[in-house]
């Protein structure tokens, strides 16, 4: 390979400046000549801004990648050796929607893996079918690296309803962790080895490591003193875990299991947070605003450090990262999203999990982890289900299916609550879920 082209598809993401910088950053092992940030029409103004400014990059850096700005999705996959996908459909608006309308049933909307995150999946899969679809015709040789969310269902949805075989799905949060962890304990984070099993977004630490010495006990102890945790990321409050259930269950957690943890604490504080400064949808989009104009100004030719006010933070790293060991054939170990293969017991074979790999040219081969401990066996395999469901439902658009998906979610209380949620949800996403409401009769 020589001259990797790089087509990143949500390219006026105000995270492109992160993925820019990392790119810069590894250059001379990963030499890649073109950079193409592709979007839609509705995205085109944030395409230019963030566009420029990946110019500029690159510029006051003296590499000789050639950024490309397009809204021709198909033009820009030709020939790809490496696809990343970091878009949102519908928006930031369409988030608000999936944070705010389980709040009035007094559950937790969460964007990811609560009926939030029904919702985006039911959105996005299609849309990630069709790029599959675009790049089996265009660049059938590249790896699709997806970091769109929900990624834990959006990679199940590539590895078993696409052609595609070269997909990974990736996620900030090991790297959060590992980063927490290094910070908690005043060390560079590459001295933090953390093996890493479960799914997207319900991740567990199963063991940690600083210098190959296992501290995972020691760990747990300091996890247990103070308020904090110490280890979240920007969009989830740091609310401190019982001291002996941390202790009793003996594995790290991630941020994300506070939802069904603390579900209730986690609740009032969404509550409370809706009335004063509004939903994390409400208070990104200002984020993303200031955001923007930061990066109007001709002068600003870094990535600004504001941009770490941003949960998916370092995403970039964990990406380039990924992509640099791909085509150097690296073999070192990297957390990622990969069809399981029976590293994990009691998950399918063919579903992604969230689990060390080695990574090779060849892609990720994950570690075998065997069972999951006892404790969180159940949980895990309870939100594959609902992972599995969920995909079935954006894939047929059938109503009892999206039902049966509401309704299994652990956040969300009853049947009755589910229907009405999904009721309210559908109607107000309809204009993004075509296979709901556009069916042919034969
Ligand atoms: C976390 C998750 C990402 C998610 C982000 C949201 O870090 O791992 O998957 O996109 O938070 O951050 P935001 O700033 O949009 O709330």
């Amino acid at each position: 390979m020589s001259g990797i082209k790089v087509v990143t598809i949500g390219g006026g993401s105000s995270y492109t400046p992160e993925l820019v910088e990392g790119l810069i950053k590894r250059y001379g092992e990963l030499p890649v000549q073109e950079l193409w940030l592709v979007d839609i029409p509705e995205g085109e103004e944030k395409l230019n801004i963030v566009g420029a400014l990946a110019k500029r990059m690159v510029e006051k850096a003296g590499v000789p990648m050639k950024i490309h700005l397009t809204l021709d999705r198909r033009q820009a996959l030709r020939d790809a050796d490496f696809v990343t996908t970091q878009f949102r459909v519908g928006l930031l608006d369409a988030r608000a929607k999936d944070e705010s309308i389980p709040l009035k049933y007094g559950v937790i909307g969460q964007e990811t893996n609560g009926p939030g995150g029904l919702f985006k999946a039911l959105r996005t899969i299609p849309v990630m079918l069709e790029i599959a679809t675009d790049m089996e015709e265009f660049c059938p040789d590249a790896w699709l690296i997806n970091f769109t969310n929900p990624a834990g269902m959006v990679t199940e949805a590539l590895l078993r309803c696409s052609p595609l075989e070269k997909v990974v799905g990736l996620c900030n949060v090991p790297i959060g962790m590992q980063m927490g962890i290094a910070k908690m304990l005043q060390v560079e984070a590459d001295r933090i080895h953390i093996d890493f099993a479960g799914l997207n977004h319900m991740v567990f630490g199963l063991n940690v490591y600083l210098d190959g010495e296992n501290i995972t006990e020691k760990l747990i102890q300091q996890f247990l003193s103070g308020e904090k945790s110490g280890v979240t990321m920007e969009n989830i409050v740091d609310l401190g875990w019982e001291p002996a259930f941390i202790e009793g269950l003996k594995i790290l957690p991630c941020p994300y299991h506070r939802y069904y943890y603390q579900t209730d604490r986690i609740l009032d504080e969404e509550m409370e947070a809706a009335k004063t400064k509004g939903t994390r949808a409400q208070v990104v989009q200002k984020l993303e605003a200031d955001l923007f104009e930061l990066y109007k100004d001709p002068d600003l030719a870094v990535k600004p450090p504001q941009l770490e006010k941003r949960g998916g933070a370092y995403y970039s790293d964990a990406a380039c990262r990924l992509i640099h060991s791909i085509y150097n054939d690296k073999g070192d170990i990297q957390p990622v999203n990969t069809k399981n293969n029976g590293a994990i017991q009691g998950i399918p074979a063919d579903s992604a999990v969230e689990v060390n790999c080695v990574i090779t040219k060849d892609g990720p081969k994950p570690i075998t982890v065997g069972e999951l401990p006892v404790p969180v066996q159940g949980l895990v395999q309870q939100i594959k289900s609902f992972e599995r469901v969920t995909v079935e439902a954006a894939v047929t658009g059938d109503y009892n299916t999206a039902l049966v998906a509401m309704t299994i979610n652990p956040l969300v209380p009853s049947d009755k609550v589910a229907k009405q949620l999904l009721d309210e949800m559908l109607e107000a996403h309809q204009a993004y879920l075509p296979q709901f409401f556009e069916k042919v009769d034969v």
